[in-house]
């Protein structure tokens, strides 16, 4: 009922080489039938990726979006300019942004507005620090993410969004949270959607992220709730990347 989806968040790394070899490496690659494959490369190399990646299946992903379609911003890029250079998905809420750019919920909902509105689906990052996990709050800080953005959200809306769970404890760590503390988290996530709309909660993508990689990707993702990976380091690697995206099938 849901296909995977393996995405792979560059971060402010990459270069056109790297867009190349991806490009190289994935017209020729078998895919599991089904999986979907997204990259989210740094803005400057958008339009090199969409050449690219155009005999490849796969799609193209943004970071980041600014709230704004257009004005005084310097430095930001709106959804419609993402739009307009075949961006299927952005990232929202990612922890990085959260804390090294003080983004609120409040925040983040906006941004979620502002990609659905430029139809752009927004894939919504939440999760718990490590003194929130040792003092036994994850559940709570995490559906309190999920909870802001989802609640003011239309049906239609909800429809479109993907949530990608990353304990901040596991990211760029090589600390991995165990497939089962995964699992558990994502149950949580699914149970909380179906307050709202149990058929909707069958279909919603949950993600998980923190140090993914080659090895451990196929025990994350046989779990019943997990249904791809958001993929930081590992995805500066094509043969890793590749082997994640295989092991999705
Ligand atoms: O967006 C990706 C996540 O932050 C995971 O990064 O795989 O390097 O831990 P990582």
């Amino acid at each position: 009922m849901r296909a995977p989806l393996i995405a792979g968040n560059w971060k402010m790394n990459g270069s056109t080489e790297l867009v190349e070899a991806f490009g190289r490496a994935f017209s020729e690659a078998r895919l599991p039938s089904g999986v979907e494959v997204v990259i989210h490369p740094p803005f400057p190399y958008l339009e090199a990726a969409r050449r690219a990646f155009a005999a490849t299946p796969l799609g193209l992903g943004a970071q980041t979006l600014n709230p704004l379609h257009s004005g005084a911003r310097t430095g930001e890029v709106s959804g419609a300019m993402l739009k307009e250079f075949g961006v299927g998905y952005v990232l929202v809420g990612h922890s990085e942004r959260r804390q090294l750019y003080r983004e609120s919920d409040d925040d983040v909902y906006d941004r979620l507005i502002a990609a659905l509105s430029a139809d752009i689906r927004p894939i919504l990052c939440v999760g718990e620090t490590l003194e929130e996990r040792d003092a036994g709050r994850t559940e709570e800080v995490v559906l309190r993410q999920v909870g802001h953005a989802m609640a003011r959200l239309e049906p239609a809306q909800r429809a479109r969004l993907v949530i990608a769970y990353e304990p901040v404890w596991a990211i760029g760590t090589g600390r991995t949270a165990t497939p089962q503390q995964a699992q558990d988290v994502m149950a949580a996530i699914r149970a909380y959607q179906a307050g709202y709309d149990r058929d909707l909660a069958a279909r919603l993508p949950l993600l998980y992220g923190g140090s993914m990689n080659a090895s451990n990707a196929a025990e994350l993702l046989a779990q019943p709730d997990i249904d791809g990976g958001l993929v930081g380091g590992a995805s500066l690697k094509v043969d890793d990347f590749l082997a994640i995206c295989q092991s999705a099938g």
